[in-house]
């Protein structure tokens, strides 16, 4: 199984690089079918352009409303036809109407073991709380921040001389490799969502 996936972007790109990565060595079985952005400025876009995906910016500034905003991406999502939307460091919520039109098929990857740390400055919020652990979530997104079913997680341990920088760069490591084989996982229809709980069929089981 494949599908179409459409990666929204605001900065660096990182977690995009890791998943056309993924695609071209075949470990998500998926076609780069749109990079969005809602940064012009956003590094991520050259990246994707010379990799020979699609980029669009569909700058937030340009629209009065979230909805207004929202309803653009969605134009552009579904005039090609998305199987998958992945948020990789898209700072901003998604309204409704966007959410609605792709029920559990929009992930997002945040820098936390959530529910501990949502929101802004994740690995911040890890260092000043004092947490031992923390780490990185790909879950569902739902119409709360950093609420919605958690697919998989992956636990980094926060050193007392860490700065968010040095901890932010050993979570990021670790984003990158859960990303990819969650979004495979949604594509392979091996995750069933039951209430609030995500649940990882067995390879060659379908949801
Ligand atoms: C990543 O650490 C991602 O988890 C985080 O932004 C960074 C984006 O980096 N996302 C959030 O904090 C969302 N709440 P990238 O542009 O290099 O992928």
């Amino acid at each position: 199984m494949s599908g179409r996936i459409s990666i929204l972007i605001s900065g660096r790109g990182s977690n995009m690089l890791a998943l056309l990565a993924a695609i071209d060595d075949g470990r998500l079985a998926a076609v780069p079918a749109l990079v969005i952005a809602n940064v012009p400025q956003a590094a991520g876009l050259r990246l994707a352009a010379a990799r020979g995906v699609e980029t669009l910016v569909i700058d937030h500034r340009n629209s009065s409303s979230r909805l207004e905003h929202d309803r653009k991406v969605l134009d552009a999502l579904q005039g090609r036809q998305v199987d998958l939307i992945c948020l990789a460091g898209y700072m901003r919520v998604l309204g409704p109407t966007l959410i609605r039109a792709f029920p559990c098929r929009i992930l997002n990857i945040h820098p936390s073991l959530l529910p501990s740390f949502p929101g802004l400055h994740a690995q911040r919020q890890a260092i000043e709380f004092g947490a031992k652990v923390s780490g990185c979530t790909v879950h569902f997104v739902d119409e709360g921040v950093d609420t919605g079913p958690v697919i998989l997680q992956r636990a980094v341990e926060v050193r007392g001389s860490d700065t968010e920088e040095i901890l932010g760069a050993r979570i990021l490591e670790e984003e990158h490799r859960i990303y990819p084989e969650a979004a495979h996982l949604v594509l392979e229809k091996r995750v069933r969502v039951e209430g609030r709980r995500a649940c990882i069929l067995p390879a060659g089981e379908v949801a």
